[in-house]
């Protein structure tokens, strides 16, 4: 497995490769996890190549966040990936992906404005810079993604549509631990007062979706009325509790029957501690 640090070598490996053979990448910020690992082994089953990226983007983080304090596991990460087959490391440094005259940011409109949106200003314009140059200087065929941070997800496909990004982008489903909390890099600040309250995350989205199969007639107000309750019953403090289309993710009206939702979903963000969670599920019929 080779380790690259700069977007020309990455360019200049990858483009060999695609002479007769596709190439996949799974962009990551480290402290990689099981959750990681599917999208690496969903990347293996889509293309014969397949490139990680290892980069914490500071783009995408706000002031009062936890930039500094992100884990970084690199020895680590590179001994997982080397163990699933991976061909190559993309981990630039900041400088380097980041040279002091760089300028230019992506803003995906709409998508990016809900949910996370609020909560955290700019940080999908960072992704989206930052997705953007790793699937140009990849020259990725793929580019696999978890459904966890589903409007990054959603947001990502509508850049690529938009700027004829020419990369297929595939969803992965969230990868749970046993007790059904959503595998996070974030996971391991959690003490374990902290992680039991988190197990509200998971079991209020079930109850949810179980609840819509149950009645009709439920609505949006309803709902998260519920999953509100059950998340303040605890040490958790909600930052959004959010019914959307998938479509816009635009938070529904109260009022709204879930059953009139084209693909709904809900959406949760919470602070557990000082450790901020997100998770989501859609409350369709299909879906995950
Ligand atoms: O999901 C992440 O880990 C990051 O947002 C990503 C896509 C690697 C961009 O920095």
């Amino acid at each position: 497995m080779k380790v690259i640090g700069t977007p020309e070598e990455v360019h200049k490996e990858s483009l060999r490769w695609k002479h007769s053979e596709y190439v996949a990448l799974v962009p990551t910020m480290g402290a990689l996890h099981e959750g990681h690992l599917s999208l690496v082994r969903r990347a293996k089953r889509l293309a014969p190549r397949c490139i990680v990226s290892i980069f914490v983007n500071p783009l995408q983080f706000g002031p009062n966040e936890d930039l500094s304090k992100y884990p970084r596991t690199f020895e680590e990460d590179c001994r997982k990936l080397e163990k699933e087959g991976v061909d190559a490391v993309f981990a630039p440094s900041p400088e380097t992906f980041y040279p002091a005259a760089f300028a230019s940011k992506v803003n995906v409109s709409h998508l990016s404005e809900h949910l996370c949106g609020r909560s955290r200003p700019g940080h999908f314009e960072g992704v989206a810079t930052v997705c953007l140059k790793l699937f140009l200087s990849t020259a990725a065929d793929f580019a696999i993604f978890g459904e966890k941070d589903f409007q990054q997800w959603r947001v990502l496909q509508r850049m690529v549509s938009d700027l004829n990004v020419p990369i297929r982008l595939v969803a992965q489903p969230i990868v749970r631990e046993t007790d059904g909390l959503a595998m996070s890099s974030r996971n391991r600040y959690l003490s374990a007062d902290e992680r039991q309250a988190a197990l509200a995350i998971p079991a209020s989205l079930q109850a949810a979706r179980d609840a819509v199969k149950l009645s009709e007639a439920l609505t949006v107000g309803e709902l998260t009325k519920t999953v509100r309750d059950r998340l303040s019953a605890t040490a958790l403090r909600i930052e959004y509790c959010d019914i959307t289309s998938e479509t816009d993710l635009v938070p529904q009206a109260a009022e709204r029957r879930i059953i009139e939702i084209e693909k709904p979903r809900l959406f949760v963000a919470v602070k557990s501690g000082a450790t901020r969670l997100i998770d989501n599920m859609s409350l369709g019929k299909e879906g995950t």
